[in-house]
């Protein structure tokens, strides 16, 4: 994880530094540094804490050096403290590196340094890099960085100034998102798109195995061998207002807020172009959804639809277990990779490996030009504009967007179905216009200290992602469950100290679901509910039920997801914390 920002042009590199490094700290904010060439030499500023900490630093300092890196830190190796944090230089301060990945053999290279004499200073694998460069430089950066990265094991992102080049960058990805920015007599770098927008639109995403050369004047890209190649430029449609907060409090609660447009913007994109694959997914022995957290949830509900509307075995596989388990997958099998950044390692790599294999691979995502996009044989977008939040809202809901369209576009659908979708982007805003009332509950329920989610069948996935959004965005304990496993274990759980919220919309199972309730009541248990309007048999068990629109069984996912996602901002905000970047928690994770 880690952001890493570059820029090199004629105005001072701070302020691009800086603004680039706020639109990454989603990334990781352990820690955060710049290092600038001033006068000939390389400086080094680093604070432990967010970016804000850094600005605070430098306040009242000048800096005018037109060439310089950035980095917000999510640690890997090495507690956070200053001495960890980025930039790193060599032993003479002629090089500094900010790197984002993992260097799987630095121990051997740091003890190959040692031998060398050379003085390691930090607990961080991004250490070796540096004095590799320095070791290696004999006149020319890309070249002291195309010898080091033969050494180099492990996948990784990372970027080298030297006060001996001026105006020039080195950056090199292997595994870790890397993007080039092209602006006009200035140049940029960064990990992600976001961090580029409020300079250029005009985007070179790098693939694994290439380096690039940044100059104010040029970009050039080579492969690992120093060979040039040929790359095009992607201009950006995203425009920078999308990655502002627009009056919200949280970009979470703004991007919750967003749903009724990213879902109309996804679902009217699919049905009007009607999900043009040169395949049905009727042609596959069995599906294989692979994904990571809430889009894990997502292939879940997108499970149930797949093999209701097209009778096509779906499973649904965390990636990171079916990483490095012996699944049997080959040219019949389609796998389906759900992905909101499309930069997730574990996600990658799993679905990776069974294409391989010779499955054929479908990927869900919403980065365009995103790792996952450009390595999988057929994409398909969220059209959610960029998530700032840590907490995955809208794309969660967009992805459903896309499964469902999938699932109906190849099956036996009536156009009903398509209609009653496109009603979905009204309901929602129905759903967002009572958050004073969930906000009401959520402060009610705040103080308590453990939650249990329910559902069934299609309302299972959303009760998990309801508690995946409690337990990370306001640490407390919360356990989503099946509700007719319940009595099966968690049950014991149970007391008047701990809530249940029950996803109970009148489906399949809904008696069922009911009866669940019964047996939460019965051990003295608090029930809130998420069910239909008007539901009076529903009201008269819960202490309080968030209330959606009725609709037909299949849909009810769109909407009861939308107030426990409120529930749980409401509740994070009230009791003061970080909403946007909890603790220990990055958006985008690209470390197995
Ligand atoms: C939870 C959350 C994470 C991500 C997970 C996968 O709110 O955001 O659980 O869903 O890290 O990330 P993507 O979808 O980018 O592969």
């Amino acid at each position: 994880m880690c952001g890493i920002v570059g820029y090199t042009g004629s105005n001072p590199a701070l302020f691009p530094l800086l603004q680039g490094l706020e639109r990454l700290e989603y990334r990781g904010y352990d820690s955060a540094g710049v290092a600038l060439i001033e006068d000939g030499k390389i400086v080094v500023e680093k604070k432990v804490g967010k970016i804000r900490e850094l600005i605070r630093s430098l306040w009242g300092k000048e800096f005018r050096g037109t060439v310089g890196i950035g980095h917000t830190r999510w640690a890997t190796h090495g507690e956070v403290c200053e001495l960890n944090a980025h930039p790193h230089t060599d032993s003479k301060g002629e090089f500094a590196v900010v790197h984002n990945g993992i260097i799987e053999n630095y121990r051997e290279i740091k003890e190959e340094l040692q031998k060398l004499g050379i003085e390691y200073k930090s607990n961080t694998d991004t250490e070796a890099i540096v004095h590799l460069v320095a070791l290696n430089y004999e006149g020319d950066l890309l070249k002291a960085v195309l010898k080091t990265i033969k050494k180099l094991k492990g996948a990784y992102a990372f970027a080298v100034i030297s006060n001996r080049e001026r105006g020039r960058i080195v950056a090199v990805r292997y595994g870790s998102p890397l993007v080039v920015g092209i602006g006009k007599g200035e140049n940029f770098i960064a990990s992600d798109i976001p961090a580029l927008l409020p300079f250029t639109r005009d985007v070179i995403p790098l693939e694994d195995g290439e380096v690039v050369d940044l100059r104010p004047d040029g970009v050039l890209v080579y492969n690992f061998d120093g060979q040039l190649i040929t790359k095009e430029v992607m201009h950006v449609p995203w425009d920078i207002i999308s990655a502002e907060k627009g009056g919200f409090k949280h970009f979470m609660l703004k991007e919750i807020f967003e749903q009724p447009r990213t879902l109309g913007d996804t679902i009217r994109g699919y049905i009007s172009r009607d999900l043009k694959l040169p395949f049905s997914l009727k042609d596959f022995r069995r599906i294989l959804i692979v994904a990571c957290g809430t889009s894990y949830h997502a292939g879940l509900v997108g499970k149930y639809w797949i093999e209701k509307h097209l009778g096509v075995p779906v499973e649904v596989a965390y990636a990171s277990e079916v990483r490095y388990a012996h699944i049997p997958i080959g040219e019949k099998d389609l796998v389906i990779a759900v992905s909101q950044s499309g930069e997730t390692a574990d996600t990658r790599f799993s679905a990776l490996a069974m294409k391989e294999k010779g499955a054929t691979l479908l990927s869900i995502v919403n980065v365009m030009g995103s790792a996952l996009d450009r390595e999988s044989d057929y994409t398909l977008y969220t059209h959610a504009g960029p998530e700032i939040g840590v907490a995955a809202t809208k794309t969660f809901t967009a992805q459903l967007a896309v499964l469902y369209a999938l699932a109906l576009s190849q099956g036996e659908n009536s156009s009903r179905d398509m209609e009653n979708l496109l009603e979905i982007p009204r309901m929602v805003e129905e759903v967002l216009s009572a958050h004073e009332k969930i906000k009401d509950l959520a402060i009610k329920y705040a103080n308590y200290k453990n939650f249990l989610y329910l559902g069934r069948y299609l309302s299972y996935p959303v009760a998990l992602e309801g508690a995946l959004k409690l337990k990370e965005i306001s640490y407390i304990h919360a356990e989503g469950y099946p509700a007719g496993e319940m009595k099966h274990g968690p049950i014991a759980l149970i007391d008047e100290k701990t809530p249940t919220v029950v996803v109970a919309p009148a489906d399949r199972v809904y008696e069922k679901i009911l009866s669940n309730i019964e047996e939460v009541l019965a051990r003295k248990g608090k029930v809130i509910g998420v069910g239909f309007e008007k539901d009076e048999k529903l009201r008269s068990l819960c202490d309080a039920v968030m209330e959606v629109p009725q609709v037909e069984e299949d849909l009810t996912p769109f909407l009861t997801t939308v107030p426990l996602q409120l529930f749980a901002y409401y509740i994070a905000d009230y009791l003061g914390l970080d909403v946007d970047q909890p603790r220990n928690l990055a958006k985008t994770v690209t470390v197995e």
